[in-house]
């Protein structure tokens, strides 16, 4: 039945709901957190202060960080029984799978799976953050053949985070670059996967359950799996002088070229342009100028001839190259982000609730009458 009511495809610009999180003007090209913007906090605020923005509300003082920075560093550690579900994957399987499967065996394993109290609610999301970066780490580790690294409570979340999957702590600068990579991804209004975590926290499922949602989501190439796509691109195209080639064909062959586009910026993403600027400070300093090199002339050539500038996953990606990270790490390093966005956002639905279930518009077959099996031709 065909009503007036019915939203666009895709449902561009609609909107379901109201949010105290984020905010992003897609014509001014700006994005902010609870009122603070993204170059600000990127400039100042370290990813702990950050998480604490977004899901307490306010930024922390003195006190306040010091007791995130704890309860974050006591919940490093994951059940044993976790590390020995990622030993039993096989190595070629895909991170993402992994993440998404590891997320949710992690539920069985919490204490207070079914208190829904604010005060549970906030240990939960933070014991969620921070057993991401352990099991991402884990997984790098085994992955590799190599011993399982413990995590270090004298380190920051970032930091940490490198010296799990490495096995040494990173030089400040870098540990810097990269909790800078962190802010960025922290929250982005309502995009696929936090829409999937909070259509899945509308049924009053748990956390779990509605990450574990998100996560799916986030996999997808239209969505964070873009970044993994712009390396390997930047990867085949080798040298700045095969750009333009490289170009010509995906448009001939009408080919998506990753890391271009966005669903609501109509100009710059501003967090490309911040990732830009780390991108070229990497290039400077840790060699790698030839990935700074092609990506900048990949945006010139999209933006002349596409009229289309790089999105987050853009220069995110020769970033995280240049700090050694492997491509197959690039998406669910973002969601080690953007778990904070996710679970600031399924607790700003649990507290206003009502199950989103939206109508389709019935375009198949009219009303027909069911045929015996022998009878069907
Ligand atoms: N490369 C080439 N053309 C692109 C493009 C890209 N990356 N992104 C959009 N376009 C073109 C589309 O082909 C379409 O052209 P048409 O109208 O001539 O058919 C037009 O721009 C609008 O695209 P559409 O897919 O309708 O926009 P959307 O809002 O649904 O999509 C994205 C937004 C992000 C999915 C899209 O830009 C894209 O696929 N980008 C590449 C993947 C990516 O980087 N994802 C990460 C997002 S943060």
């Amino acid at each position: 039945m065909k009503t007036d009511n019915t939203a666009p495809k895709g449902l561009e610009d609609v909107i379901i709901g109201s949010s105290t999180l984020t905010l992003i003007d897609g014509h001014a090209g700006t994005l902010s957190y609870r009122g603070y913007d993204i170059s600000d906090l990127a400039e100042n605020a370290t990813f702990e202060e950050t998480s604490y923005l977004l899901l307490y509300g306010d930024l922390p003082n003195v006190q306040e960080l010091r007791e995130l920075r704890q309860n974050l560093s006591d919940e490093r550690e994951i059940p044993p029984q976790l590390v020995e579900l990622l030993r039993g994957f096989p190595n070629d399987a895909s991170p993402m799978d992994i993440l998404r499967t590891s997320i949710s065996a992690l539920s069985i394993y919490d204490p207070d799976l079914h208190d829904y109290s604010p005060e549970a609610m906030l240990r939960r999301a933070i014991r969620i953050l921070s057993k991401t970066t352990t099991m991402i780490a884990a997984y790098e580790r085994i992955r590799n053949g190599t011993d399982v690294i413990p995590p270090r409570a004298d380190l920051d979340h970032a930091s940490n985070f490198l010296y799990m999957m490495r096995g040494d702590a990173p030089e400040p600068a870098v540990a810097r670059i990269f909790d800078k990579c962190l802010v960025l991804h922290a929250d982005h209004e309502l995009n696929a996967s936090t829409f999937a975590a909070r259509v899945t926290a509308s049924t009053l499922s748990d956390v779990y359950s509605a990450v574990t949602s998100a996560i799916g989501a986030l996999k997808g190439p239209l969505h964070g799996g873009a970044n993994e796509a712009v390396m390997e691109m930047l990867e085949e195209i080798k040298v700045p002088e095969k750009v333009e080639a490289y170009l010509k064909k995906a448009f001939s062959e009408k080919k998506r070229v990753m890391g271009f586009g966005h669903r609501v910026y109509k100009t710059i993403d501003p967090r490309a342009i911040i990732l830009r600027a780390l991108s070229k400070e990497l290039a400077t300093k840790n060699g790698g100028k030839e990935w700074f090199r092609i990506s900048y002339k990949l945006e010139e050539i999209m933006r002349t001839e596409k009229k289309l500038s790089p999105n987050v996953d853009f220069y995110a990606a020769s970033v995280y190259h240049m700090l050694g990270i492997p491509t197959y790490l690039f998406t669910p390093i973002f969601a080690a982000s953007r778990v904070t966005g996710w679970t600031a956002h399924i607790m700003e639905q649990y507290t206003d609730n009502r199950l989103i279930r939206p109508r389709a518009d019935y375009v198949g077959h009219h009303p027909r009458k069911y045929i015996p099996l022998a009878q069907r031709k």
